[in-house]
């Protein structure tokens, strides 16, 4: 059984004391049964409060601010604090829930996901996620996908895609208990031997047979020298398995190996003064050998030795370069810029950058990694994972 879960009734809904017969119910009643699934027999429709609030205002339901037990207006939202009244709700609710034993429950709108899970979450992050549902006495494997409020669908129609996507995610997963094991392999601070055999295997794989790989970058700016550099580079070869490859880190750089290397630095350096040159393999480093500062004695160094870094440097523009090895990415004007300019690399057979296709099919969507993560993969709010 599906659980939806609005907030509360319209006034004829509430007259009628039947959920979702109004104007937004009619548009969920559609979506529905566009997918096959009677709204009445397998679903069970309600709300987090049973009753209409006076002019629709759900906010009537928090204790105004000035009121509030801090004593203080709350800076971020004047829904900081539920009242008895809805915190009585939220608890029939649950036994509600108890009692309904669903599989999946869809919330809808922001306040009933938080009702649900019992924190405030913003739906645009969230909305699509397959969560655990965290309530105490439901049975294990039932699963939480919310999505937007059907009203606000009704007033931003270019919702209506989302909305009948993470709908038809919802009955999908109603079909079983229980959140599939994504079976992620992510590889995140690898020694350095571990990066070297990976680098080198994808260069090994790609003197065969033309292979594809997925490549982001994380950055961060220096505001004091205007420059962007690059925190680390995440290589995925499948769509299970990928390595976070870090170029600047905290603390010894010497520690990275598995063995210590006798050809290694013991020397720490900085390495964001450098500008890579493959073909000669030299630095043109910044005789200052200045470090970044990021906030207060925040110092981050590279997180390599300096000849481990060499090393990595040069497999990393070994695969950039070739021809054999086709690269997915997203949003490539960006990345390929901050590392052409710190890191002196170009990337050859760029096969498809994300964000441009994406934008292509569907001008009128979101394109930016978390979206679009939540429309073609079952990663929760990815950067939460
Ligand atoms: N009708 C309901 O029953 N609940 C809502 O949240 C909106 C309309």
């Amino acid at each position: 059984k599906i659980m939806i879960i609005g907030e509360s009734p319209s006034h004829s809904e509430d007259q009628e004391r039947k959920p979702f017969v109004g104007e937004s119910g009619k548009l969920l009643r559609a979506v529905l049964t566009h997918f096959g699934i009677s709204p009445e027999n397998d679903c069970y429709l309600t709300n987090v409060v049973k009753f209409r609030p006076p002019n629709s205002n759900f906010e009537v339901f928090y204790v105004p601010s000035s009121l509030s037990s801090s004593g203080r207006k709350s800076a971020k939202s004047s829904r900081s604090e539920p009242s008895s009244y809805l915190r009585q709700s939220i608890a029939e609710l649950y036994s509600e829930i108890r009692r309904v034993n669903p599989v999946a429950i869809i919330p809808l709108g922001a306040e009933a996901f938080r009702a649900i899970i019992g924190e405030h979450r913003s739906l645009d992050d969230w909305r699509g996620s397959i969560v655990s549902c965290p309530i105490t006495g439901v049975l294990p494997g039932c699963k939480v996908i919310p999505t937007y409020h059907p009203t606000r669908v009704l007033r931003e129609h270019t919702l209506l895609p989302v909305f009948t996507h993470d709908i038809e995610r919802a009955i999908e997963e109603s079909k079983f208990r229980g959140i599939a094991n994504l079976r992620h392999n992510v590889e995140v601070n690898p020694t350095f031997e571990r990066v070297c055999v990976y680098l080198r295997s994808l260069l090994e794989r790609s003197r065969t047979t033309q292979i594809r790989i997925s490549y982001d970058i994380e950055t961060f700016s220096d505001p004091a020298e205007h420059r962007i550099y690059t925190r680390c580079i995440g290589i995925a070869d499948s769509a299970t398995h990928a390595v976070c490859i870090p170029l600047i880190g905290r603390g010894r750089s010497s520690e990275r190996t598995e063995e210590s290397s006798p050809s290694s630095s013991k020397t720490e350096h900085t390495t964001t003064a450098r500008r890579f040159s493959y073909e000669g393999l030299t630095y043109s480093s910044n005789s200052k050998g200045y470090h970044i500062t990021l906030g207060v004695d925040t110092k981050l160094n590279s997180y390599w030795t300096y000849e481990q870094e060499l090393v990595i440097l040069s497999l990393l523009d070994q695969i950039f370069l070739s021809h054999s090895i086709s690269k997915f990415v997203q949003n490539h004007p960006y990345d390929s810029q901050v590392l052409a300019r710190e890191l002196g690399f170009h990337i050859h057979s760029v096969l498809l950058d994300t964000m441009v296709a994406a934008h292509t099919l569907f001008c009128e969507l979101p394109k930016d990694l978390g979206f679009l993560c939540s429309m073609y993969t079952r990663v929760p709010c990815y950067w939460n994972y």
